[in-house]
C-alpha cells in the first residue's frame, strides 16, 4: 500500500510498526548482538543475502527506527545515523573523499565543521577550498579540480544565518560529476528539504531541532538515491577494490593506483 503521508505523521509514524501486542512506542534496543538460531542465518546477513540485525555498531533496531524517519522526512532513500553532527560531516566526506582528494565548501559554516574541514581533514589528506556564498558561478567553478569530490554547504549558515542558493550549487555540482553535500541542521527537513532542490546528500547535526529536548547529541546522513556514482569519478563506491577476491595474495606487481 502506497503511503500518502503527510510530513507529522511521517514524523511520528515512520520507521516503527508495532506488531500485535508489541510495544506502541519505539522500545531502546540496549543489546551490542542479536541472536539468532543457528549460523547460517547470521552468515545469510554477513553475505548481505538478508537484511537483519547482527551487531549494534552496524544496525539496531532503535537507530533503525530513527534511520528511516529521517530519510523519510528528506525524502532520500536510506539514512545512516551518527554519535554526532560533527561525525555525520565527517562520515558524509570521508565516505566519497580520501587522501589526495579535494572538495569545494562555501565558506558560511558552523565553526566546528570549518575546523575539522580546514585542520582535521588536512590531516588526512583531504584539501577543501572554501568558497564565498558571494562567489560568482565561475568563480566557484575555478576552484573545481579534476580530483574535487562533492561541494559542500550548510542550508541555513550558523551563525551567519546566510541562505545556501540549494538549486544552483546543485547544478553547478553536477555539471561537474559531483554530489551536492548540505547540511540541513537549522531548518530540520520540516522548513526545507534540499532534495526537492537538487541536493545529494543531506547531514543533520540532530543535537538541535530535531532532538529538541537538548538532551542527545546525535546526527545523521541521507541520500537522496540516483547520483550517478559510477560516472567515474567514485570507482570505490561501485568498483570492487583490487584486494577484494584475495588477488593481493597473488599479484606479482603493484596495482594500478585507483583513480
Ligand atoms: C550546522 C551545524 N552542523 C554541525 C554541527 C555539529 O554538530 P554536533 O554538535 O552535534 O557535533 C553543528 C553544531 O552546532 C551545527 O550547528
Amino acid at each position: 500500500m502506497e503511503k500518502n503521508w503527510k510530513l507529522e505523521t511521517i514524523a511520528v509514524q515512520e520507521g516503527y510498526t508495532p506488531e500485535n501486542g508489541g510495544p506502541r512506542v519505539v522500545p531502546i534496543t540496549q543489546s551490542t548482538t542479536f541472536k539468532y538460531d543457528d549460523a547460517q542465518s547470521v552468515a545469510d546477513l554477513f553475505d548481505l543475502k538478508r537484511a537483519g540485525f547482527f551487531y549494534t555498531r552496524l544496525a539496531n533496531p532503535t537507530v533503525d527506527c530513527f534511520e528511516k524517519k529521517i530519510a523519510a522526512l528528506e525524502g532520500g532513500v536510506a539514512a545512516v545515523a551518527t554519535t554526532s553532527g560533527q561525525s555525520a560531516n565527517a562520515l558524509a566526506i570521508l565516505n566519497i573523499a580520501r587522501a589526495g582528494d579535494h572538495i569545494v565548501s562555501i565558506s558560511s559554516l558552523y565553526g566546528g565543521t570549518f575546523t575539522m574541514f580546514a585542520s582535521s581533514m588536512k590531516k588526512l589528506g583531504i584539501e577543501f577550498t572554501f568558497v564565498s556564498p558571494e562567489a560568482t558561478d565561475e568563480e566557484l567553478e575555478k576552484e573545481i579540480r579534476p580530483n574535487t569530490k562533492a561541494i559542500f554547504g550548510e542550508t541555513l549558515a550558523n551563525p551567519a544565518l546566510i541562505v545556501l542558493d540549494i538549486q544552483r550549487y546543485a547544478d553547478i555540482a553536477h555539471k561537474h560529476g559531483l554530489p551536492l553535500i548540505v547540511d540541513n541542521t537549522f531548518p530540520t527537513p520540516v522548513l526545507c528539504r534540499p532534495f526537492e532542490f537538487g541536493a545529494d546528500i543531506v547531514t543533520h547535526s540532530t543535537t538541535k531541532y530535531i532532538d529538541g529536548h537538548a538532551t542527545s547529541i546525535g546526527g545523521i546522513v541521507v541520500e537522496k538515491g540516483g547520483f550517478p556514482w559510477d560516472n567515474g569519478k567514485f570507482p570505490e563506491l561501485v568498483e570492487p577494490d583490487v584486494t577484494y577476491h584475495g588477488t593481493s595474495y597473488l599479484r606479482t606487481s603493484p596495482p594500478a593506483p585507483i583513480r
